[in-house]
Formats: C-alpha cells, sequence, structure tokens
C-alpha cells in the first residue's frame, strides 16, 4: 500500500510537471506573440504616418474636436432623417450643422494651412449642395450626396493631423 501510493505520488507529480509548463507556457505564449505582432503592425503604421501636422495650440485642438464631433453627430442625424423620408430635416441638419458659415470659414482659416483651409470650405460648400440635394427628396441622389460629403472627411483625415 506504501509502495503504491508513493508511486502514485510520484506518478502525478510527473504528469503535473508535464502538463503545467504546456499551459502556462503554449497559450499565453501565443498571446504573446500575435499581441507582439499587432504591437509591430501599429508601429509600423505610426512609422508610416505622412498625414500633416497642423501645429494647433492645446485651445484650438480642444475646439476643434468638438466641432468634428458635432459633424459626426449630424452625419448620424441626417442617416436617421433619411431613413424616415424626412428630407427637411435632413436639408435643415446639413446647412446649420455643417454648411459655409462664418464659423467655419474662420475655423478652417485658423490654421495657416492653404490646402486644409481649401479643402474645408470645399467641405462645408459641399454640405449646403447636399442640403439642397436632400429637397428634391429623390433617396438615391440623397446618399450620392451624402457620400459626396464624407468623402471630404475621409480625404482631410487621411491628410491632416492635429
Ligand atoms: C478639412 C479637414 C477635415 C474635414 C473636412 C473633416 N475633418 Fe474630422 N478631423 C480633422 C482633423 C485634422 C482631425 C484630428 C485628427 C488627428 O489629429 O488625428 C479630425 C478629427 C475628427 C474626429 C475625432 C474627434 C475626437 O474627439 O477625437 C471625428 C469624430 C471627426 N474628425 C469627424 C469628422 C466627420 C464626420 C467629418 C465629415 C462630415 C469630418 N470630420 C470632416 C479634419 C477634418
Amino acid at each position: 500500500m506504501k509502495i503504491q501510493a508513493a508511486f502514485l505520488l510520484i506518478l502525478s507529480g510527473i504528469l503535473l510537471m508535464n502538463c503545467q509548463p504546456q499551459t502556462t507556457k503554449e497559450s499565453p505564449g501565443e498571446d504573446t506573440d500575435s499581441h507582439m505582432q499587432m504591437h509591430q503592425m501599429h508601429m509600423a503604421q505610426l512609422a508610416d504616418d505622412e498625414r500633416v501636422s497642423l501645429h494647433m495650440s492645446p485651445e484650438q485642438a480642444q475646439h476643434q474636436l468638438m466641432n468634428m464631433r458635432s459633424h459626426l453627430q449630424a452625419v448620424q442625424t441626417i442617416v436617421n432623417y433619411l431613413a424616415e423620408d424626412e428630407y427637411d430635416s435632413a436639408a435643415a441638419v446639413a446647412s446649420a450643422k455643417m454648411g459655409l458659415s462664418d464659423e467655419m470659414r474662420m475655423m478652417c482659416a485658423a490654421f495657416n494651412n492653404d490646402e486644409f483651409e481649401q479643402l474645408g470650405l470645399a467641405f462645408h460648400q459641399s454640405a449646403d449642395k447636399m442640403s439642397e440635394v436632400f429637397k428634391t427628396r429623390n433617396k438615391d441622389k440623397s446618399l450620392a450626396a451624402l457620400s459626396q460629403t464624407l468623402n471630404y472627411c475621409v480625404t482631410c483625415h487621411a491628410r491632416f493631423k492635429q
């Protein structure tokens, strides 16, 4: 009995030693590898970041991001209105929140970058155009106009950073 018990103890000890390194090494090891890969890919992307910096002051940066979040919210509101065939409301939001106003003109000019300013102005003008298209109450044309305006968001984000 004693010998059997000792044998079992040794056997389970061997089994445990064999198992433990497998469970602790392999799975977290795999995680670490893929995590490292993701990290390396991310770092490569950061190194490839060729966006032009606008060198904003902290105040400008905060104000600009607030404006941007408001644009995104306007887009969501517009999509909801279009889904409900509420074209006049969609048109009103487009021009009020994203159309060219004196405030938007000043914002676009504030960073002393001509290309940014032109892109910003073209974006706001496209929002005014989009507002007019909404008034035709044609969904296909409205979606196409929305896509054109969104194109300015995508283009500018690919080109500039704060
Ligand atoms: C003329 C340039 C320009 C246009 C047009 C533009 N953006 Fe931006 N946006 C920026 C810049 C610059 C940033 C800061 C990005 C950075 O520093 O990484 C930004 C940041 C943002 C952010 C991040 C906000 C935050 O709080 O972090 C959102 C959301 C955003 N934009 C939405 C939009 C949407 C939606 C549109 C179009 C309807 C749009 N933007 C059009 C230049 C632009």
